[in-house]
């Protein structure tokens, strides 16, 4: 939760407080101005900051008023009434707030944000399959943009995946963009996959998956996991569901970003290891005083990484970069979002 601190040296003593087990008071010391600076002109704009649980800690544990996962903070953005809408996250997930919150001004303090799943399929590709396979529902990892959101029957999250499936009685369901998060999702729903453009197999409940995957989750492989036990055997292995299945197979539990953070929040366990995106290791470690997170921080998010506390600055005082979508984009877009709003 973001810090409400009168005067600098209050939100200073208050980022002690927060993050004294992962960042030196000397660097809590600068960022403390950029912290105060963000929190009133925050106030002073009557905007909001939404962060994603991948940005950095002296930003997550500070300014914003709201974090999450991906259905979380979609929710979140939906029903909000200030304005601007600040994101901490990634293009897809900023223009997802203004798919859904459209009278908002959207802010996405960083401008080339991107997504390597977003990037990996366009509007066209969306068409193309529709045109191969007729009559099949689409089903879009939310990680895609507008445009591609535009075209299918309902988005999904890592959070509701499943559920989104399972809603659905079609024997073939193409699953877009990210193959790993569609093998991982037919094995708990017991669909075999098939790629784009094979033939649906007579008889059989399948996932028709695309070749996306997310360049963060596809290095880990199943060797790391069992390296990592080998060398701390009491810890619990976490994973995010765009890991390859083999990574999945070998954790102790995998699941939304927000899963990940409630199950070592309510786990006895003490230590964790975490196949994602390192910042969120140091985010939980902040809050759960008592556990330790062992983080695998040489493979980074080079997009969610892009959002500084500096950016925010930027964000709040030039009302930039402003997220726009086209109306009659817009309004496809919504109705295979609110579907995915409404489940899970
Ligand atoms: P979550 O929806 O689990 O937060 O994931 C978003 C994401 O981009 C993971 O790489
Ligand atoms: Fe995209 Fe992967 Fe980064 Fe998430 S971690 S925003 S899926 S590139």
């Amino acid at each position: 939760m973001a810090i409400d601190a009168p005067t600098l040296e209050q939100t200073r003593r208050q980022m002690e407080k927060r993050l004294d087990r992962i960042i030196p008071t000397a660097e809590i010391r600068w960022k403390a101005e950029l912290v105060y600076e963000i929190n009133r002109l925050k106030k002073e704009r009557g905007a909001i900051i939404l962060g994603h649980n991948y940005m950095e800690p002296a930003l997550y544990h500070t300014v914003a008023d709201v974090v999450g996962d991906s259905l979380e903070l979609s929710r979140k953005a939906a029903e909000t009434e200030a304005d601007p809408i600040i994101f901490c996250g990634v293009r897809f997930m900023a223009e997802t707030a203004k798919i859904l919150n459209p009278s908002k001004t959207v802010l996405l303090p960083a401008r080339e944000a991107g997504c390597s799943l977003a990037a990996s399929i366009t509007a066209a590709d969306v068409r193309g399959l529709r045109e191969r396979y007729p009559g099949v529902p689409v089903v879009a990892y939310v990680n895609t943009y507008a445009d591609v959101k535009a075209e299918v029957d309902m988005c999904c999250t890592s959070g509701n995946a499943a559920q989104m499936v399972r809603t659905l009685e079609s024997d073939a369901i193409i699953f877009i963009p990210d193959e790993y998060l569609t093998k991982n999702v037919a094995a708990e729903t017991g669909r075999t996959v098939i790629e784009a453009g094979s033939d649906i197999p007579p008889g059989e409940s399948v996932l028709i998956s695309w070749p996306g995957r997310c360049e963060v989750h596809e290095q880990f492989t199943p060797d790391d996991v069992y390296r990592v036990r080998e060398q701390f055997s009491d810890a619990v292995v976490l994973a995010h569901p765009e890991c390859r299945p083999e990574v999945v197979d070998a954790a102790d539990f995998a699941g939304s970003t927000s899963r990940m953070i409630s199950f070592v929040r309510s786990s006895k366990s003490r230590r964790f290891v975490l196949f994602t995106e390192c910042s969120m290791g140091d985010n939980i470690a902040a809050e759960v005083r008592d556990k330790e997170m062992v983080g695998l921080c040489s493979i980074r998010c080079p997009h969610m990484n892009q959002i500084t506390l500096e950016d925010i600055v930027r964000a709040l005082r030039q009302n930039v970069t402003v997220i726009e979508v086209p109306e009659d984009i817009r309004e496809r877009a919504k109705q295979a979002l609110d579907r995915m709003i409404a489940i899970g």
